[in-house]
């Protein structure tokens, strides 16, 4: 492939999936229809970041924020979930793609978190690239859930709070094991972290694109990854 020559493909990438709403409204249609074409962007990105050799691919799918929307609108979501599934685990599997979870998903519907479950656990012996998608996430919820759980330890004698360092308190985030993202590229112009990965992102570089998630495509990913190649890393030293 060209581009995979020229560029510099970073490991573990990020993406706040944002502008779903603003492409169905530029069309009239209601806004589940632009999340639905959102979720076919999904597809695609996931098959092009693995033939790409991304190792990590993150996406925001559902805040802890979104059960604030409409009624109709989280319904709606909660059916794209049921729907996409199943052709996420078809593709994953036709890929050679691990899928994992973050965020709470005890408040999702039974039938939901079975699928989840079922993502996760038929894909784990994967050893392509790892499709970690945000559902129910929200990464203050995350570094409290995080917190409780490193406090119970303390509590049961497994930990010592005054010993407690960054990377054992990693360890008990949801995306322990995955690594930080190298890039985080949020769609549709916002620049806004909106609770994402807000322990994680401490030093990934943020690429932002006017293009709305339903627009997105290769194309766009190789840009925002040009726009990353461009950036000097320095993670706090000169
Ligand atoms: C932001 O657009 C998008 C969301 C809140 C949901 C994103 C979800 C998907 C693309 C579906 C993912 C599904 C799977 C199965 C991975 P917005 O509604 O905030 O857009 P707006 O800012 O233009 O209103």
């Amino acid at each position: 492939m060209e581009e995979k020559k020229k560029l510099n493909i970073p490991s573990s990438i990020a993406i706040i999936m944002d502008g779903n709403g603003r492409w169905a409204k530029k069309r009239g249609l209601p806004r589940n229809m632009g999340h639905r074409e959102g979720c076919k962007t999904v597809e695609q990105i996931i098959e092009d970041c693995a033939r790409l050799g991304v190792d990590y691919l993150t996406v925001y799918a559902f805040s802890t924020e979104n059960w604030k929307r409409s009624e109709d609108e989280v319904s709606g979501l909660m059916q794209l979930f049921r729907y996409y599934a199943g052709r996420l685990l078809s593709r994953a599997k036709d890929n050679n793609v691990r899928v994992r979870m973050i965020g709470d998903r005890s408040r999702f519907p039974q039938d939901i978190i079975d699928a989840i479950n079922k993502l996760e656990g038929e894909t784990n012996d994967n050893t392509g690239m790892t499709f970690v998608m945000a559902a129910n996430y929200g990464g203050r919820d995350e570094i409290r859930r995080a917190a409780m759980a490193f406090a119970s330890d303390v509590k049961a004698g497994k930990q010592e709070a005054s010993e407690l360092t960054e990377e054992t308190f990693s360890s008990y985030l949801d995306t322990c094991g995955v690594p930080d993202p190298d890039l985080l590229i949020r769609t549709s112009g916002e620049l806004r972290l909106s609770n994402f990965l807000l322990w994680q992102c401490a030093y990934s570089e943020i690429v932002i694109t006017d293009v709305l998630w339903p627009d997105f495509n290769k194309d766009v990913l190789l840009s925002c990854i040009e726009e990353f190649n461009g950036r000097k890393r320095r993670f706090g030293g000169v």
